[in-house]
């Protein structure tokens, strides 16, 4: 450790006896030896965790201090060390008392000094250990954690907790020393030197403004020094001591005049009046500091309501907090992620209320709250007293607005009409008038900030819009030392002083977050740095996060080289991070590329006139894009005195003049924000002017109060600066037939508002158009509006590029406060609360602080200004008790929270509709008959309602009448008895009509689902031109025009879409059909109604410990099949389509003319993959920057893809949100429910760098967990290994966020990160060795995940049995091992012969049984031992398959026995092509426990008429009336020559010495038989000899024997293994 010569030393109670500095080791030992009472004994009290890194140290450097400072003296004094363990816990009675009994047991003395090395823990337990041993022994500090030095460590504090209460027992007693070495803190975990550094900003707003500019500007490099210790270098080093001294200083000041708090050291709670309660609901989960730093905000924003702290301060405070990886608000992402939304859902206002009530600074009932006058003083030095109402306010997540009450009748008549009125009444609304600023326009502060910087003198900016990016672009320019910054006003105004551009390159990197603008800026700024100066040759790089080193920056960087600087790439050619050197800009001729960016024609422009030449800037290379940006940079920079002409279209000339600052520029306001004040003053028949934005401005929103207020009656007048809008008379603003607001799409929310109003004119429907890119905003912006809209009693349509907004008068809305969703969007949030100022009754918005993103102080705004009542809401109060919380978040972001009850099913009938001839009526009872529904003919229907065919209406009455019938008929199915329980299919026509359109849309709305099927032309053609039943079509190009227009019309009237192509496995280009195919699509119908209606979701168990998916990677999916997609997906529980990967095997593909072809390629790979696999699909799109195929410009597409999936039926659907963090990205959440449907939604995070996502180091990690938690239903969070740990602490993070009720999965990419696939807790990605490429770097197999968890100890072995008896011959053994082998699974499968269901119990009840086989005799008796059975083993009423369910250790019976004999009869049925099941007849051979299965299975196949024969006839008649029900025909036959007919015989005897009559063979046929033993019984024999296809025994085992694997391991099951062991087995007995 270095000697600690640099220290620096703080007086306390008037002695310096506070030493900071870096490695004090040494230091300290030497200067408690010589300058403090010598002691016979130091007691180091300290935890494992320090004890671990420091005491080695420690002991060497106290023995060499002993030598220095007594080279010849006494024998050195005695060191005693005690380790605690780390946490709070320790901070008992207890402990002390342990600590106590061993210092006496070692006999110490009086004389004893009590060291404290560690936190705050430790620091207050030494202390008051100290303080009482003996009655009180020397005590020495020695703070370890940021929190401990800056303030538990000063003061004298000491305390241990009780039961009752933190601190509630302990004492006063001054440390002598207080050490405080910054090197200990490179070891301190973030999150806690975070929870210290809340402290630390808390104590410079209140007390140091200087020290608070300090701290604002020095995040990254503070936390630098911190983290990256050495590295940061002496600077860094220098910076930390500076920080941690100054707070340390203003503490001690404190406590100097105040030690036992009387009066003074109130201040210090600035932030935890309301941080208190908070932590009283959320530690330990919540830091203290987390908590304070939350509190810190909410208590600035009362002082800012109360009108003493600017709201830009406000701003700075939370972005400062932020900076430093603190939460700053109630649903900040990291609070909730810490917290979990049960401990969140205990944050009631009422409940924090009542906390704060018992305060200590509290005098009597009142409140009292440090108030803050400016960031460095407070308004007075003590806190204040505040009324409860607004402390109420600013802890509630929701606000009640309006109403506003009318005005006095001279205000209201003023306006009347929006004309005349006399100048009297003119003259009273103007004296009414407000004026309202809001936020600066984040494209004019940022040039602003430059050419401030660039020029000379001060420059007092006003109005700077405070983002985190303004924040980036100042903090770069004061690092190049280009300009000094103040602030004035509180905070409002920012004074920057430019050196007149004189600029030095920064040494190392400019960190820039992802701020695009200041990072193309500033890349042309550092070009013009230090001009010859002492850094000529330096360089600089310019980074920033992960998505900002995707952005591009390449034909800047090609201009910037052009003109003589030299700029490298450091990483990917054409992004960030570059190097870029100083030297100064050449200027002349410059060329550049300008149909990316208009940010490089800016970037030159601005520092254009700092060149060696006047530049002559000519935009190459296309269409130049945003020229209004252009536009508003040169306007700009003539305000700072540089002209630039342009001598045409695309050339631009500088002069090289140095800018001019003014003496002060006023940031004009964003022009989005400023629709709102006026908007409130249109619709109340108010007054307002934003005296910054005018008909000069170059933002387009700038002109909605001419385009759209004007012609909605208000009075509007505008100057080139500012805008000043009347209202009407309440009541009086009047519908625009049609507005086209393209070039002010983010003000149609405003409008809407208004036109939902509108109601004074002729017209009631505002039609507002242009406006398609609003559907994917924040939210699907549309959609969101028609739902809150509606609940103030409004109805509007949602539309592709509009919305029609039908107008109701003032007095006809909802008189009941309606409670609106924002979907966490700050414009829906403000524009409804304009509606809410003319609303009867108000509106409740219940999430207040989404206004945060623009506009955090918009609510003060409406209240203070505007004169609208707001107060807090908690609009949590009004949701039913029970509904977990989580629901709540989930679902706030997303239009209709009716779609939480999207996972439980519906009865509600279902709807087919799709082409005539394309299969409606025949699927359609294949589905009825699966779902145990009514089958329902809607022509069938009409014909005998009417009483007439089809055609006979049509020639009698025309198409009209038929449509009429046609509409009435359905809605007496969808609304009648039958809206429930059936399946019903639809005209091919019946979408043509308009009313039948609303019709299935409502019944959509309603839950119910409607399935399009969607036909391969080509066959659809050549079926109908073979049927004569139907009016024809005139010729066969008729139909495909017909086609071509409904399209459409299905697509809208249908929520889930079946393709019906038998040509698909073929993939024959005439339509050929391929054998089968029509079987499957019958199972997809099934399996796709099934999932629409909720009644199997096919989703996968995410209580298993582990689950996997399997990428697919190939163009075609056809590559895997037939067969190798059964191996690939060994293992897997899911599939994963790749549609990006898709695009190499539909050539032509492309987002234009091109996108329909490739959608369609994609229905067909994902039906192909549906006909192959029973598992779950996982749709994923991917584009190129989030590491996929796709390019990034089809965005589009890309969410189109996403939402056909839904439609599809895909069961998961993976959306990627880093893209949220880009504003200009055009795929936030194409998928909010209720678009979602029953897909469940994965929402993705990809670090494909590694430098974001730092598991346990930032709170990134919580804080993305939570934005993809309140995207989707399962969280994805992707980052990359470097070392070892990073698999660790990955797995830390899932072990804190992961539960069955709220997956989350989570792993490392990259070959280091295998080990955190292993991990992964659900729907880890997998691959598998047969194919080529792995979706993503590291992937690997199931098998491998299995063995290695089984390895790590993670996988318990299990153990499976048969039971029954005999079974000593049984091939299962050998089978399932081979199984469990195969997967890399270390379960076994032994035998357990015994008839005895108490033999079966007990075996169940060991701890490590897995699951069973169940034969005979015990297949019905081990029933009473289960817990629950399945649907099929309950109607088959025998089990041959325990399953022990995932997560609660459940006994599942379920037979499987079924699916063998329906397996196997299938392919042959396919094989052999016999009889179709639904026109066959069928025989079953026994009434036994296997008969069951058998009769079960012909009911699966859709066999309508069965006969059983058993020897004991009453058997088979008991059996046959059990199961009558499930066919058309269930008949007992005496004689096997009686069931002759039957294309299906089943045998389920063991005892074969049947005589079987050949009448019974005599049409083709397949037999089967379930006895394995002997290989060819007597029925396969008498078969086969009359070439009757024939199924041996030991294949429906085997078939059986998958199932029963797939059951238990909830994965693929590996076929041909399992299969090869039987026929091995069966080898060697037979
Ligand atoms: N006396 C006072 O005036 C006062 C003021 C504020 C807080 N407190 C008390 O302080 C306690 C909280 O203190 P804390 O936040 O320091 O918690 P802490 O003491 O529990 O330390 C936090 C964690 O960081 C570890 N740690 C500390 N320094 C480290 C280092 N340099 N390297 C690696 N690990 C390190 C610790 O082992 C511990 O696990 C609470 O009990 C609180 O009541 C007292």
């Amino acid at each position: 450790m270095a000697a600690g010569n640099a220290v620096v030393r703080i007086p306390i109670l008037g002695s310096e006896s506070i030493v900071c500095g870096h490695g004090l080791a040494d230091y300290m030992w030497e200067d408690m030896f010589a300058s403090l009472a010598a002691a016979s004994t130091y007691v180091v009290i300290t935890d494992t965790n320090l004890g671990r890194l420091y005491m080695d140290g420690h002991r060497a450097a106290f023995a060499a201090a002993w030598g220095r400072v007594r080279p010849e003296g006494p024998a050195p004094p005695r060191l005693l060390v005690r380790e605690l363990a780390p946490g709070e816990a320790s901070k008992s009675r207890e402990v002390k008392a342990e600590i106590e009994d061993w210092m006496l047991a070692e006999r110490c003395t009086r004389d004893t000094t009590v060291v404290a090395l560690g936190g705050g823990v430790i620091g207050d337990l030494a202390g008051f250990v100290a303080a009482t041993f003996m009655r009180g022994v020397g005590f020495v500090q020695v703070p370890t954690s940021l929190l401990a030095m800056v303030d538990s460590s000063i003061g004298g504090k000491t305390a241990v907790d009780t039961p009752a209460g933190k601190n509630l027992i302990g004492a006063f007693w001054q440390p002598q020393r207080i050490y405080m070495d910054m090197a200990v803190l490179a070891t301190l975990p973030e999150r806690e030197f975070a929870n210290g550094m809340a402290e630390v900003i808390k104590t410079a707003a209140i007390w140091d403004a200087a020290e608070f500019a300090v701290l604002e500007a020095g995040a990254a490099a503070v936390r630098a020094a911190v983290l990256d210790g050495e590295r940061a270098g002496a600077e860094g080093a220098a910076l930390l001591l500076r920080v941690i001294a100054a707070s340390a200083r203003v503490k001690a000041h404190v406590v100097t005049h105040d030690e036992r708090e009387s009066g003074l050291r109130g201040l210090l709670n600035f932030g935890h009046t309301i941080g208190h309660a908070l932590e009283a609901e959320l530690a330990p989960h919540v830091l203290h500091g987390e908590c304070v730093a939350v509190g810190c905000v909410l208590e600035a924003e009362v002082a800012c309501r109360l009108g003493h702290l600017s709201a830009a301060s406000v701003g700075r405070l939370a972005r400062c907090l932020r900076a430093y990886g603190l939460p700053t608000a109630m649903d900040d992402p990291l609070l909730v992620a810490r917290a979990g939304p049960e401990r969140m859902a205990r944050l009631r206002p009422a409940r924090l209320m009542r906390t704060m009530g018992v305060d200590k600074k509290n005098i009597g009932a009142q409140k009292r709250l440090v108030l803050l006058r400016t960031l460095g003083a407070t308004v007075e030095p003590r806190p204040l007293p505040v009324a409860d109402a607004l402390i109420e306010e600013v802890v509630s997540a929701g606000v009640h607005a309006g109403p506003l009450p009318p005005r006095s009748a001279s205000g209201d008549g003023g306006g009347g009409g929006g004309g005349g009125g006399g100048a009297a009444a003119a003259a009273a609304a103007a004296a009414a008038a407000v004026v309202v600023v809001p936020p600066g326009s984040k494209s004019i502060s940022n040039r602003a900030l430059l050419m401030a910087a660039l020029g000379s003198g001060p420059c007092r900016i006003r109005n700077l819009l405070h983002s985190d990016d303004t924040q980036v672009m100042l903090a770069a320019l004061q690092a190049m030392g280009g300009c000094s910054v103040a602030w004035e006003d509180g905070g409002d105004t920012v004074v920057v002083t430019g050196r007149g551009g004189r600029l030095h390159v920064p040494p190392g990197e400019l960190y820039l977050g992802n701020a695009g603008t200041a990072a193309r800026f500033l890349a042309a700024a550092v070009a013009l740095a230090a001009n010859g100066g002492d850094c000529a040759d330096s360089a600089t790089v310019l980074t920033g996060n992960a998505r900002m080193r995707q952005r591009p920056i390449g034909p800047l960087v090609d201009a910037l080289r052009a003109n003589g600087t030299a700029v490298e790439y450091c990483e990917r050619e054409g992004s960030l991070p570059l190097r870029v050197a100083g030297g100064g800009l050449a200027g002349g001729r410059i060329q550049l590329a300008a149909s990316v960016s208009s940010q490089y024609v800016s970037a030159i422009l601005l520092c254009a006139p700092y060149a060696r030449e006047p530049v002559r800037l000519e935009l190459v290379g296309g269409k130049v894009i945003s020229q209004p940006y252009i536009d508003m940079t040169i306007a700009m920079m003539a305000q700072f005195g540089c002209r630039v002409e342009r001598v045409d279209e695309t050339t631009y000339v500088v002069p090289a003049a140095p800018y001019v600052n003014p003496p002060e520029y006023t940031v004009e306001s964003d022009a989005s924000s400023a629709t709102y004040p006026l908007a409130v003053a249109a619709i109340t028949g108010g007054t307002c002017t934003v005296p910054n934005i005018g008909s000069a401005s170059l933002q387009g929103d700038a002109r909605f109060a001419v385009d759209v207020l004007r012609p909605m009656g208000c009075h509007v007048e505008q100057t080139a600066t500012s805008t000043t809008v009347r209202g009407p008379a309440r009541g009086g603003l009047r519908a625009l037939p049609t507005v086209d607001m393209e070039p002010m799409t983010d003000a149609f929310l405003t409008a809407a508002v208004l036109a939902a109003v509108a109601a004074g004119g002729p017209e009631r429907v505002t039609r507002i158009r242009g406006i398609a890119n609003q559907h994917v905003k924040e939210c699907d912006r549309i959609a969101a509006m028609c739902a809150e809209l509606a609940r103030f009693g409004v109805a509007a349509d949602d539309l592709p590029d509009g919305i029609d907004v039908h107008a109701r008068p003032l007095a006809e809305l909802a008189g009941e406060a309606p409670s609106v969703h924002c979907y966490d969007d700050h414009r829906v949030a403000m524009s409804l609360s304009v509606l809410a100022c003319v609303a009867p009754a108000g509106a409740e918005i219940r999430e207040r602080r989404c206004v945060g993103k623009t506009w955090p102080q918009w609510w003060d705004v409406l209240a203070r200004d505007l004169g609208v009542p707001v107060r807090g809401a908690d609009p949590a109060m009004d949701q039913p008790s029970g509904e977990p919380d989580h629901h709540h978040h989930a679902n706030n972001s997303k239009p209709d929270s009716s779609s939480s009850s999207s996972s439980s099913p519906t009865d509600m009938s279902i709807v087919i509709i799709g082409m005539r001839g394309v299969g409606k009526t025949s699927l359609g009872r294949v589905a009825a008959r699966e779902l145990g529904r009514e089958f329902v003919d809607l022509d069938e229907l009409l014909e005998r309602d009417v009483g007439l065919t089809i055609p006979a209406i049509i020639n009698g009455s025309g198409w009209a009448a038929f449509r009429e019938h046609e509409t009435r008929v359905l809605a007496a199915a969808l609304g009648g008895a039958q809206r429930t329980g059936a399946v019903v299919a639809c005209g091919g026509g019946v979408v043509e009509a308009a009313e039948n359109r609303a019709q299935l849309k409502r019944h959509i709305a309603a839950g119910g689902a409607v399935i399009c099927l969607v036909p391969n032309m080509a066959q659809v053609a050549a079926y109908l031109g073979r049927d004569t039943t139907r009016p024809a079509f005139a010729a066969a190009s008729d139909i495909h025009e017909v086609y071509a227009r409904r399209l459409p019309l299905y697509a809208e009237s249908c929520n889930y879409e079946l393709l019906v192509d038998t040509a698909l496995l073929s993939g024959a280009s005439d339509g050929a059909a391929t054998p089968g195919a029509w079987a499957l699509i019958e199972r997809d119908l099934v399996r796709l109604a099934r999932f629409a209606t909720g009644a199997d979701l096919n989703r996968v168990d995410v209580a298993r410990p582990s689950s996997c998916f399997l990428s697919l990677t190939a163009p075609d999916v056809r590559e895997y099949l037939p067969a190798r997609l059964g191996v690939v997906t060994e293992g897997a529980h899911a599939i994963e389509l790749r549609a990006d990967l898709l695009l190499r095997g539909c050539p032509g593909a492309d987002a234009g003319a091109g996108a329909d072809a490739f959608v369609a390629y994609v229905h067909r790979q994902f039906t192909l993959l549906r006909h192959s696999s029973r598992l779950p699909i996982v749709f994923t799109v991917r584009s190129e920057p989030q590491g996929g195929a796709f390019p990034a410009a089809w965005a589009a597409l890309q969410a189109r893809l996403l939402r056909c999936a839904v439609r599809w039926g895909a069961e998961y659907v993976d959306v990627e949100i880093s893209d949220a963090e880009i504003k200009d990205s055009a795929q936030p959440l194409a998928l909010a429910p209720p678009a979602r449907q029953r897909s469940l939604l994965i929402a993705s995070f990809h670090d494909t760098v590694g430098d974001r996502l730092r598991w346990g180091a930032t709170p990134f990690g919580a804080d993305v967990l939570a934005r993809a938690r309140a995207a989707g239903d399962i969280a994805k969070l992707v980052s990359v290994a470097r070392t070892w740990d990073d698999n660790m602490a990955c797995q830390a993070f899932v072990r804190e966020h992961h539960s069955a009720a709220a997956s989350l999965i989570a792993l490392n990419m990259g070959e280091r990160g295998r080990m955190s696939r292993v991990l992964c807790p659900c729907l880890t990605p997998v691959t598998h060795p047969l194919l080529g490429a792995a979706a993503a770097p590291g992937q690997i197999s199931a098998a491998q995940i299995n063995q290695a968890r089984a390895l790590c100890g993670l996988l318990p072995a299990q153990r499976f049995v048969l039971f029954g008896s005999p079974i000593a011959a049984s091939p299962s053994p050998a089978m399932h091992n081979a199984g469990f082998a195969h997967l890399g699974l270390p379960h076994t499968y032994g035998l357990c012969e015994t008839a005895d269901p108490e033999a079966v119990r007990a075996a169940m009840a060991q701890p490590d049984f897995g699951g069973a086989s169940v034969t005979i005799p015990l297949k019905e008796a081990v029933i009473p031992l289960l817990g629950a059975l399945t649907p099929a083993a309950r109607c088959i009423g025998a089990v041959n398959t325990v399953i022990r369910t995932a997560d609660r250790g459940l006994l599942l019976g379920d037979n499987t026995d079924y699916l063998g004999i329906v397996g196997c009869l299938q392919q042959a049925q396919l094989d052999a092509q016999t009889a179709p099941f639904a026109a066959a007849r069928a025989l079953v051979i026994g009434a036994g426990g296997t008969s069951r299965a058998a009769l079960y299975a012909l009911h699966a196949l859709g066999v309508p008429r069965v006969a059983v024969f058993n020897r004991t006839p009453a058997r088979a008649q008991a059996l046959a009336d059990e199961f009558a029900r499930l066919f058309a025909e269930l008949r007992v036959v005496e004689r096997l020559e009686d069931a002759a007919g039957a294309a299906y015989v089943i045998g389920t005897t063991p005892a074969s010495d049947l005589c079987l009559p050949d009448a019974l063979f005599a049409a083709p046929g397949v037999a089967l038989d379930m006895a394995y033993k002997p290989r060819w019984t007597p029925l396969l024999e008498a078969a086969a000899r009359r070439k009757w296809a024939v199924v041996h025994g030991v294949a429906v085992l085997i078939e059986q024997g998958i199932h029963q694997m797939e059951r238990w391991t909830g994965a693929i099951a590996p076929a041909r293994p399992m299969g090869d062991a039987v026929h091995a087995k069966y080898a060697t007995d037979c």
